[in-house]
């Protein structure tokens, strides 16, 4: 049987990681329906969305929370599917926001309901938000939502947030090859001198239904290009270790950018993040296969010590790194969707 930890120290995993990073999926569903992610062919009337009851409870999140906090998690985010639909979500974050030791609490959000919610969630403890889009132009964006959704929406969301002090924000822009890279140097301008941090990210071939190809990805490199062509940006150290996004500032002091390169530049040797599913399943990566049931061990009664055990049991076994393995071992592979296990 795995030890239990001590305070202060962390279970490392088989390539000597520690988990610092816990992004928790609130809800698998979604008010948009993004081509690359959740696809109206197969998520439609059809699709059997997660029951009530299969969700965990929000007293049931907080005892894992908990659990991996004291295994050395540091960063709690919540995700969904779209986690702003999930009914209470202030209430969680109040909850979370109680747990000693816990130095970040945030959540990505699509912004469609931000404008409505920031300012509870900012009362209610959150710190801070990220928020995807992926063009400034009406057209590209509701082609890739699906659900006709308007740029403006999201910018309101994004105004509301910051207005509530939920900064500093992060935009996420995911790039496909023909669809929106036309919007790269938009949005670029758009938030240059906004105080909020654009990211980049390739697309990636998370879950099976998105037809991921890799001539749809635009590696990072040649959006850096871009952007130095254009702008002028040079590198910056990053943050924290295990950071996953690549930072740039723009020569002339207006800002910040960033790429995430999952794809063209894998970065699992340092990746300190487990992910729980809105039933209560962790996974150990993004890409996995398989997730190790925590609603049953809660359901059945078990003690936080039991608790702590079999969650220091699956990281200390945990030996992921797709990114670094994508080409040689995956064809096949039937992976989560991330509107399931979130980002
Ligand atoms: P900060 O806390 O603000 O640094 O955020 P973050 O970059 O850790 O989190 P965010 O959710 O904003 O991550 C941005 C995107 O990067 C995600 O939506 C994913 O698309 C991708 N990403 C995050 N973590 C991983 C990871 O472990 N593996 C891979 N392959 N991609 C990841
Ligand atoms: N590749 C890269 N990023 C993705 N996201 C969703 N699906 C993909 C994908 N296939 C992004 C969303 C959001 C974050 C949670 O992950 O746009 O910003
Ligand atoms: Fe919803 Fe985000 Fe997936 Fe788009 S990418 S369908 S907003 S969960
Ligand atoms: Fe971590 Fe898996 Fe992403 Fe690699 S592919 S960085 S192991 S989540």
């Amino acid at each position: 049987m795995p030890q239990p930890v001590a305070p202060g120290t962390s279970p490392l995993d088989t390539l000597g990681r520690p988990v610092r990073d816990l992004r928790i999926s609130v809800t698998d569903r979604c008010n948009f329906r993004c081509t690359y992610c959740t696809p109206k062919e197969i998520f439609n009337h059809e699709h059997r969305f997660l029951a009530r009851e299969a969700l965990l409870s929000f007293e049931e999140i907080d005892r894992v929370a908990r659990s991996f906090v004291r295994q050395g998690v540091r960063k709690i985010r919540l995700t969904g599917g779209e986690p702003l639909l999930r009914k209470g979500i202030e209430d969680l974050v109040a909850k979370l926001a109680l747990i000693p030791g816990l130095g970040d609490i945030t959540l990505t959000t699509n912004g469609a309901l931000l404008g409505r919610k920031a300012r509870d969630l900012a009362a209610a403890g959150l710190r801070r938000v990220t928020v995807s889009l992926d063009s400034m132009d009406d057209t590209v964006f509701m082609a890739m939502n699906d659900v006709n959704f308007g740029v403006q929406g999201v910018l309101d969301g994004i105004a509301a947030a910051a207005e509530a002090g939920l900064t500093p924000i992060k935009i996420n822009m995911v790039v496909q090859r023909g669809v929106n890279d036309g919007s790269i140097l938009d949005m670029a301008r758009h938030f240059k001198g906004s105080g909020h941090t654009l990211r980049f990210i390739e697309y990636m071939d998370v879950g099976i239904t998105n037809g991921w190809r890799l001539d749809d990805v635009v590696p990072a490199r040649e959006i850096v290009e871009m952007l130095d062509r254009e702008f002028g940006i040079e590198p910056v150290d990053p943050s924290y270790r295990g950071e996953v996004a690549q930072r740039w500032r723009y020569r002339d002091g207006t800002g910040e950018v960033g790429v995430i390169t999952s794809v063209s530049q894998p970065f699992c040797g340092d990746c300190t993040r487990a992910r729980i599913s809105a039933e209560g399943a962790v996974y150990t990566c993004l890409f996995a296969t398989r997730g190790t049931d925590l609603r049953g061990v809660l359901r059945a009664g078990a003690s936080d010590e039991v608790l702590d055990d079999v969650v220091s049991g699956l990281w200390t076994n945990r030996a992921d790194r797709y990114s670094e393995t994508r080409w040689s071992q995956t064809a096949g592979l039937h992976k989560v969707e991330m509107s399931y296990l979130g980002g």
